[in-house]
């Protein structure tokens, strides 16, 4: 017993890990950078002088990358691959045995599916599926505005979202004022840089204060959103990435059953229609989850009881070509029949 609560509550900070395998065919390389540019974390940098990227860690994470194959996704001489496995290995975050596997691109239509391109395959699907499967996390965007009609397009498509007993509790707040977005950046981006300085640090006393707020707060402390914060860091804390529209979800805390879902059912609506009408974005959750340390930002963004952001989300007009789906892990499914 001991045991099993030893290992729940230790490795909490930079666990044992095993990470992804950067892949990269230099003969290939058109030097364009998109690669570093569209990398949510820190881990693709560019060498200048020998005009590569190379993939990196931060101190005490040995791979800063949380798998997103972003950097595949826009490569136009298909140079780049992140693959192998994130497992890890000991502790409060261990993977489950059953997520073991390498990741595969999608397969709709059976194991068999692992043998055909996806071009082919996708000529099976509906428009609903391939805007499912051809979906990137937009974080760069055109210098352009987005028209007040097109951001009530993407509204109209949340409010048709299902909610629990049609309680419909959910508010939308858009800001298109690029300075109130910088603004809630740096406010929201102190708070990421006070928990990098914890998480990054070798001292003994903030190892013992990390395992102890990860034991009252789980899942905050995973490495992976720490190698985003890096990110953050090291574009002057641009945390909405300087997109023309923010959108933030807000839940009516008293709403049926659980609001969150609701919210974030809504929320992927936006996200979804966005996409089948070339809109590129990214959800953040870096708002949500330290709003509640700066009430600088709910007095700027206007929030009052009963509402609460769920989730925000960047929009606008994607900056780079998104040229094919991307592998994810297995995930692991059960059957009662
Ligand atoms: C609830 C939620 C919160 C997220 N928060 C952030 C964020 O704060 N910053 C960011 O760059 N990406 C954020 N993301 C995007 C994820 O990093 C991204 O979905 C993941 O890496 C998979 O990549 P893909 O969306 O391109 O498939 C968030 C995603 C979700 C679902």
């Amino acid at each position: 017993m001991f045991h099993a609560f030893f290992d729940k509550f230790s490795f909490s900070h930079m666990p044992p890990t095993q990470f992804f395998r950067f892949e990269y065919e230099a003969d290939q390389c058109t030097h364009c950078k998109a690669c570093v540019q569209t990398c949510p974390t820190s881990c693709l940098q560019w060498n200048e002088e020998e005009k590569t990227p190379y993939a990196t860690g931060l101190s005490g994470i040995e791979l800063a990358c949380i798998g997103c194959n972003n950097c595949e996704a826009v490569c136009p001489a298909n140079c780049i691959r992140m693959r192998g496995e994130y497992k890890v290995l000991k502790g409060r975050y261990k993977t489950p045995e059953e997520k073991s596997g390498d990741m595969t691109l999608p397969c709709p239509f059976g194991q068999s599916d692992r043998n055909r391109n996806f071009e082919e395959i996708e000529k099976d699907l509906t428009q609903t599926e391939k805007i499912i499967y051809r979906r990137r996390s937009v974080r760069l965007f055109k210098d352009k505005p987005l028209s007040k009609e097109l951001i009530h397009r993407l509204i109209e498509a949340a409010r048709f979202a299902p909610s629990a007993g049609n309680g419909q509790p959910c508010k939308f707040l858009v800001v298109t004022n690029r300075e109130v977005n910088r603004k809630i950046d740096q406010k929201c981006a102190k708070i990421l840089k006070l928990i990098n300085w914890l998480y990054a640090g070798q001292n003994r006393w903030r190892k013992i204060l990390i395992a102890i707020l990860s034991a009252i707060s789980a899942n905050k402390w995973d490495q992976r959103p720490i190698a985003a914060m890096e990110k953050i860091h090291m574009t002057n804390g641009s945390i909405t990435f300087d997109a023309p529209a923010v959108i933030h979800v807000l839940k009516d805390k008293r709403g049926i059953s659980h609001p969150d879902v609701d919210a974030a059912i809504s929320a992927h609506n936006i996200i979804l229609a966005a996409h089948s009408i070339g809109l590129g974005t990214c959800y953040i959750g870096f708002i949500a989850s330290t709003v509640a340390f700066v009430p600088a930002v709910k007095k700027i963004l206007k929030i009052k009881y009963p509402y609460e952001i769920v989730t925000s989300i960047c929009v606008g007009y994607p900056k780079l070509k998104y040229n094919i789906p991307v592998p994810r892990a297995q995930v692991p499914v059960e059957w009662i029949e």
